[in-house]
């Protein structure tokens, strides 16, 4: 496989060669600050920025990087204080069409190969049901696992699954207590445990008697009592199998052999507990083990602890995480750890990766990033909640937007079987979910707008879905073999050509930037912004009708090009692209 080179990355070379040509060499070799401009096809300000440095003003060095360049790769002028306006050859647009188009991936690099990523994402509660609160972890997460992966990562998804802790005491006693309620083999659907759950819970606080049988049965599941942990065993299956069900249905990739619950790390609680005592890093506080950040204080200004031992010598939530982190990074051998969770953990997070960094398990040479996220708000801008003020099933939700979904399409798509049709259905309404959140800006709160989402017009999933099959239904059109036709480089470019190759030329670096960020909305804006530089071009550039057998064939690898990178790029976000619609 060969990679594309991008043809930014052909203007930054000669704009570095014309550099060393003109600047003294300690001047030279930085970054010659090429961007994507309104004004040519690029523009640079690196004039600006090294004047300065190099006592000479700007606009005297715009223009003596402007003649130095060479004239045949890119061709330079000077403007304002010192830019430089960077127009390419339209040969040379071309010829990356024509790389692209027929190249597997793309052309797309693996830049990150050698890296090995750890994912932390989704991670619900077992025994509970998934809500609106785990739609954005499980999407955000599952849609940087596929582009990290894309571009050569060695991506390791783990789902932290909440499979431990004293309220499965409580819940199993509930259940020994009331063997005449259902929960078994409800395939796939954990409504009835998440019912029981809530019976337990109020119980326990209203009924001091049971409150003490189930404490009993927390110490038996944490002894390992093997009737107690058998039952326990088969809550974590029966949701797990609804877990399963609904990444199934919205998309995602993770499998059960991707969850590594809380429990996973019992194992290792006490080992770690020692290691970081014998290092030093915990005090005891009121009989529990604490570490203690001098910059990390509450709202009194007293520090906050991360409670490693529990008083009564429990571990909890941050043993838990700490054990984690340090088999991620010395079993998994990760090279970066990101947690896709909830903004309001981000203190737990610093704590965290400040203990073991102290403990010296978190080095220089791994990256422990917390990637948080907004909230999910209502149409009244408050978080989501049922009318009796409940969480919201994350089911229900993709209920709403799918039958949404099938009002809009059944109107407008004539012609498809009824199978095709339900399959098209869910893949909008699914695919309007999963981009309504992605296409937000990751850390901002976003509203769940079910009419806004499934729409055909703004920037939705559904419009670039669309924008797909369009590419999809001209090469339909095309007479027998027309659609392989070699592109013609020596062919002038209409502007809207123009436009429309360049936004093409940006993929790679969209990706990159993706990568680096950890923010997809950027490839949902890549992806719009294509999508609007297609419907320009197919308005203003016939092509079935094109003038000349040539010209027709260089446009036809521009829908097919256009249809790749859109459907390459749903799929990197986890959405589907379909052939019809
Ligand atoms: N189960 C947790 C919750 O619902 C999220 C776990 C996130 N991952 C982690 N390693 N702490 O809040």
């Amino acid at each position: 496989m060969t990679d594309v080179v991008a043809t930014k990355n052909l203007v930054e070379t000669a704009v570095s060669a014309a550099m060393a040509q003109v600047l003294p060499a300690e001047l030279a070799g930085g970054d010659p600050l090429v961007r994507r401009s309104e004004h040519a096809d690029f523009q640079s300000n690196v004039a600006l920025a090294l004047a300065k440095q190099a006592k000479r003003p700007p606009r005297e060095i715009a223009q003596a990087v402007a003649d130095a360049i060479d004239a045949h790769a890119v061709s330079a002028t000077t403007s304002g204080p010192g830019f430089l306006n960077l127009t390419v050859p339209d040969a040379t647009l071309w010829e990356r069409i024509g790389e692209r188009v027929n190249a597997d991936r793309l052309g797309i690099g693996t830049p990150l190969t050698g890296e090995r990523m750890v994912i932390d994402y989704s991670a619900p509660n077992i025994a509970k049901e998934m809500h609106v609160g785990h739609l954005r972890t499980t999407i955000i997460g599952d849609a940087l696992a596929r582009i990290l992966g894309f571009l050569g990562a060695d991506v390791v998804r783990q789902n932290h699954l909440g499979d431990w802790g004293t309220q499965f005491g409580m819940l199993i006693q509930y259940i020994d207590e009331h063997p005449e309620l259902p929960w078994r083999h409800q395939g796939g659907d954990v409504s009835t445990l998440d019912a029981l759950y809530r019976a337990a819970r109020a119980q326990f606080d209203a009924d001091l008697g049971f409150a003490d049988r189930a404490r009993s049965r927390v110490v038996a599941l944490q002894s390992g009592d093997a009737a107690t942990l058998a039952v326990w065993r088969e809550l974590v299956a029966e949701s797990e199998l609804a877990f399963q069900a609904l990444y199934d249905r919205l998309g995602v990739l993770l499998t059960p052999a991707d969850s590594a619950g809380e429990s996973t790390y019992n194992l290792f609680l006490a080992d770690v507990v020692e290691e970081l005592v014998a290092a030093g890093i915990v005090v005891e506080s009121d009989g529990a083990l604490c570490v203690f950040f001098d910059d990390i204080t509450g709202p009194d200004g007293d520090r906050v602890p991360l409670i490693v031992r529990k008083s009564d010598g429990g571990f909890g939530y941050a043993a838990t995480d700490l054990a984690t982190i340090r088999y991620r990074i010395r079993d998994l051998k990760a090279t970066r750890i990101l947690y896709v969770v909830d903004a309001r953990q981000a203190m737990h997070f610093r704590m965290v990766f400040a203990t073991a960094r102290r403990a010296g398990w978190l080095t220089d040479d791994v990256h422990a990033v917390h990637v948080p996220f907004g909230t999910v708000l209502a149409a009244d801008g408050r978080p989501f909640k049922t009318r009796s003020g409940g969480t919201v099933r994350l089911s229900e939700l993709l209920d709403a937007a799918v039958g949404r979904a099938r009002d809009v399409i059944s109107e407008k798509a004539h012609g498809l079987a009824p199978d095709e049709l339900e399959h098209v259905v869910q893949a909008a309404g699914i695919g309007a979910v999963k981009y309504a959140d992605l296409s937000t800006s990751r850390t901002k709160d976003y509203t769940f707008d079910v009419d806004r989402m499934v729409s055909f017009t703004g920037n939705t999933g559904v419009y670039l879905q669309y924008a797909h099959v369009r590419t999809r239904s001209i090469l339909a059109k095309l007479p027998e073999g027309a659609a392989l036709a070699a592109v013609d480089t020596t062919l002038p470019l209409h502007p809207a050509e123009r436009a429309l190759a360049l936004a093409l030329d940006d993929f790679a670096d969209t990706l990159a930037d993706v990568a680096d960020t950890l923010e997809p909305h950027r490839l949902c804006g890549y992806l719009f912004a294509l999508a609007k530089a297609y419907t320009d071009f197919f308005e203003s550039c016939p092509v079935l009708r094109a003038e000349t057998a040539a010209q027709r064939g260089n446009r036809v690898a521009l829908c097919r090009l256009t249809g790749r990178t859109l459907a390459t790029g749903l799929h990197l976000l986890g959405i589907e692209a379909p052939q019809r619609l």
